[in-house]
């Protein structure tokens, strides 16, 4: 025990002495003392670091003010390069920022008194502060040691001597002028990778659109922007180099300061500023030296674009265009994406009925990288749009020689890209002459749900169908993982096989176990399934969808015992999501993402059959809030 400790103690001792990699400490060479405090409006509006480069103070962003550090530049160009709490709403020219006799870095953000600790993780009371040269702003305890710095909660920026540690993210902000968390995400991960994400998905390389291609299987590593612009990858153990991702310029200007940031656009940045020897207060024009994507790239940035939308360039600026068959769900937010605008024709009725009210449109050169439902082998991109345009599920179909895969909309991260052809399966009826309400409106009106009759029946119902549903899903959750480990098996032994994605996003019922113990055959070419760490994945959204949709049915539930309005449209939907998710027939159910857009209203969803194994009546009491 002794010695694991002694090890321990090592490594940390020699963490702390080895390699010039490690971030220098810089001396503070002008002291903020315990009651001082500024204005938004009124001087002191800041504090300098010695040098004159950076300053701490109140910015305004919108009508009020935020509080940060940013580089000082000539006519107010100010370069932000952190936020205090940056997703609060700015506070207003009354508010006052404290250092307090007490030693705690206060913002009241008006004189009624609300009040936040910009140092709220500061165990000790400081007994000093300081806007350091590098653009650090620390506080110190009574020893001069550092007991909170800004540096430790990076934004959307690292400066020179700054490190992302292990675990840590950077956030684009929302624009240059608002710095309040924006779509985009620099995660140093524990795996030793950097990685860009959009916000708001899970850590996955579906998601991704860069990478350092740096990972360690045991060690962690970090980001670190050294003074002389080096942005390197580091061991956080030996502090050695793992990665240059740019190398130091033979700059001498010891007053250029670096900062590397995550822009608003998605893409990762180096930038210069060199400020003048002479006058250090005047500073040049940000120099571009080193970018993870290239502006050619900027189509590669995922989530830039919305659902069913694709990236295209225009002079090194991006653009989102609607896929053929759905429009802008807002024109003036062009990111939301895009929804369909034809009403759909229902499986229902007979093949050329079907097919007559479509048409298939092509595109070339187009990619997405999307789970497909189906991945099949085929010889000519005539024979996919083909396959899509008679499969009722498949509204967009990707060529790429020699597979076609089928998918339902709403289609993710869709760009350009060669060796591909993309179809896209358009209604010819439009959403508008469809004499129904349920598709324009963005926010539908509440219907009331008045006769005692009506609300019985739909607790009866709901209570039916989540009794069935959870029936259904803890039968397939027991036999799924045998089916698995069995077509596992039967994959092994086959070599006809056919290699799909889609299987990772099925459930499995009890009709199919059936026919699973007949042999399965036909089910066979139904896919692989990939890692264990994406079974796992699918189990977490699976439960996820299962768990949202239990507790938005329970919302309702709540509302109608207390006769309180119903949003008939939510109900519907959720019945209807819950009718798509036990269907027989695996190829007919959303995949988990599909269900939980669809629950989250993003997605229109249309009329389910109806599951042979289901006794209760949906469809009429679908009809019946008509
Ligand atoms: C800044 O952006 C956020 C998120 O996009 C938004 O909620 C907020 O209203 C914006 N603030 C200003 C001052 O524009
Ligand atoms: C600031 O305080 C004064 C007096 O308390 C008040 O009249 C004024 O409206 C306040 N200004 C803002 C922007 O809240
Ligand atoms: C300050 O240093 C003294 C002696 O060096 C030590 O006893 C004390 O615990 C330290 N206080 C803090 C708050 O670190
Ligand atoms: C920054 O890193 C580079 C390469 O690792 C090294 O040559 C340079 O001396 C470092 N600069 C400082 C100020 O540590
Ligand atoms: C990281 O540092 C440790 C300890 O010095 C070393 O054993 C390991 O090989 C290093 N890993 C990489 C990928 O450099
Ligand atoms: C800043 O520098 C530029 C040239 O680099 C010079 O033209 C300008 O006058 C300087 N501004 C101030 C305020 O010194
Ligand atoms: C000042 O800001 C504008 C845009 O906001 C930018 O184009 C310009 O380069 C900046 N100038 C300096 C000296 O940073
Ligand atoms: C297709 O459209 C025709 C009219 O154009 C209609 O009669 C038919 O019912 C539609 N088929 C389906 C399956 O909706
Ligand atoms: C759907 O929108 C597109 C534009 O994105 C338009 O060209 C097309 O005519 C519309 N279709 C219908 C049926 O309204
Ligand atoms: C819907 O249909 C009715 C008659 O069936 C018609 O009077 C009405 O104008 C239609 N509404 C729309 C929006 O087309």
């Amino acid at each position: 025990m002794a010695s694991i400790f002694t090890v321990f103690f090592l490594l940390s001792i020699m963490s702390l002495t080895l390699g010039g990699a490690q971030p220098q400490q810089k001396q503070c060479n002008q002291k903020i003392s315990l009651g001082s405090s500024l204005n938004p409006t009124t001087s002191p509006t800041f504090w300098l670091s010695s040098s004159g480069q950076f300053a701490f103070g109140f910015y305004p962003q919108g009508n009020g003010f935020m509080v940060g550090i940013w580089l000082v530049g000539t006519d107010n160009n100010k370069t932000v390069v952190w936020t205090a709490n940056r997703d609060d709403s700015p506070v207003t020219s009354n508010s006052t920022l404290d250092l307090t006799r007490d030693g705690k870095l206060r913002l009241r953000a008006d004189e009624q008194g609300v009040e936040k600790l910009i140092s709220s993780d500061a165990t000790e009371s400081a007994s000093s502060a300081c806007m350091l040269d590098n653009g650090n702003f620390v506080l110190y305890n009574k020893n001069g040691s550092i007991i909170w710095e800004s540096f430790s909660y990076p934004t959307d920026t690292i400066l020179g001597g700054q490190i992302l540690s292990s675990g840590a993210q950077l956030f684009s902000s929302s624009s240059e002028t608002n710095h309040s968390t924006g779509r985009y995400r620099l995660k140093m991960q524990d795996d030793g990778n950097l990685v860009l994400y959009p916000v708001n998905t899970v850590d996955d390389e579906s998601e991704a659109y860069w990478s350092s291609d740096t990972s360690s299987k045991s060690f962690k590593f970090r980001l670190y922007l050294n003074y002389s612009g080096a942005l390197e990858i580091i061991n956080s153990t030996s502090m050695e180099r793992v990665k240059a991702l740019k190398s130091p310029l033979a700059d001498k200007n010891t007053n250029t300061i670096y900062r590397a940031t995550l822009v608003v656009d998605g893409i990762f940045r180096l930038y210069s500023h060199a400020f003048d020897k002479a006058d250090k207060q005047n500073s040049s024009s940000p120099v571009h030296l080193w970018s993870a994507l290239t502006d050619e790239d900027l189509c590669k940035v995922k989530g830039f674009c919305g659902f069913n939308s694709f990236c295209t360039l225009n002079d090194y600026k991006p653009y989102c265009a609607c896929l053929p068959g759905t429009q802008f769900v807002d024109p003036n937010l062009e990111s939301l994406g895009c929804e369909r605008n034809y009403s759909e024709a229902g499986c229902g009725g007979g093949h050329k009925d079907y097919i007559a009210n479509y048409s298939m449109y092509s595109k070339e050169n187009m990619f997405w990288q999307d789970n497909p439902y189906a991945y099949v082998p085929m010889s000519t991109k005539e024979e996919c749009s083909n396959s899509c345009l008679e499969d009722c599920n498949c509204d967009a179909a990707l060529f790429k020689d020699p597979y076609c895969q089928r998918q339902k909309l709403p289609l993710r991260y869709v760009r350009g890209d060669t060796n591909s052809v993309a179809f896209f399966k358009v209604g010819i009826r439009s959403a508008e002459s469809r004499n129904e309400t349920s598709s324009t409106p963005k926010k539908p009106p509440l219907h009331h749900v008045t006769t005692k009759k009506a609300k019985v029946q739909i607790i009866v119902l709901i209570l039916a169908f989540t009794t069935f549903s959870c029936l259904a899903l803890g039968i397939s959750g027991l036999y799924a993982f045998k089916i698995r480990a069995l077509r596992y098996k039967r994959l092994k032994e086959s070599e006809t096989l056919v290699l799909t994605k889609g299987l990772a996003l099925n459930l499995f019922s009890y009709d199919e176990l059936k026919r699973a113990t007949n042999g399965f055959k036909h089910e066979l070419g139904k896919g692989s399934f990939g890692t264990v760490y994406k079974g796992a994945l699918y189990k977490s959204k699976k439960l996820v969808a299962v768990k949202r949709l239990e507790k938005l049915v329970e919302d309702e539930l709540d509302k109608i015992m207390g006769g309180e309005e119903v949003d008939k449209r939510t109900l519907e939907n959720m019945v209807k999501v819950g009718l798509w998710c036990i269907q027989d027939e695996p190829i007919l159910r959303p995949s988990m993402k599909s269900v939980v857009l669809m629950l989250e209203g993003i997605t229109d969803i249309s009329v389910p059959p109806c599951p042979t194994n289901v006794s209760i009546r949906i469809p009429k009491f679908l009809n019946e809030f008509n």
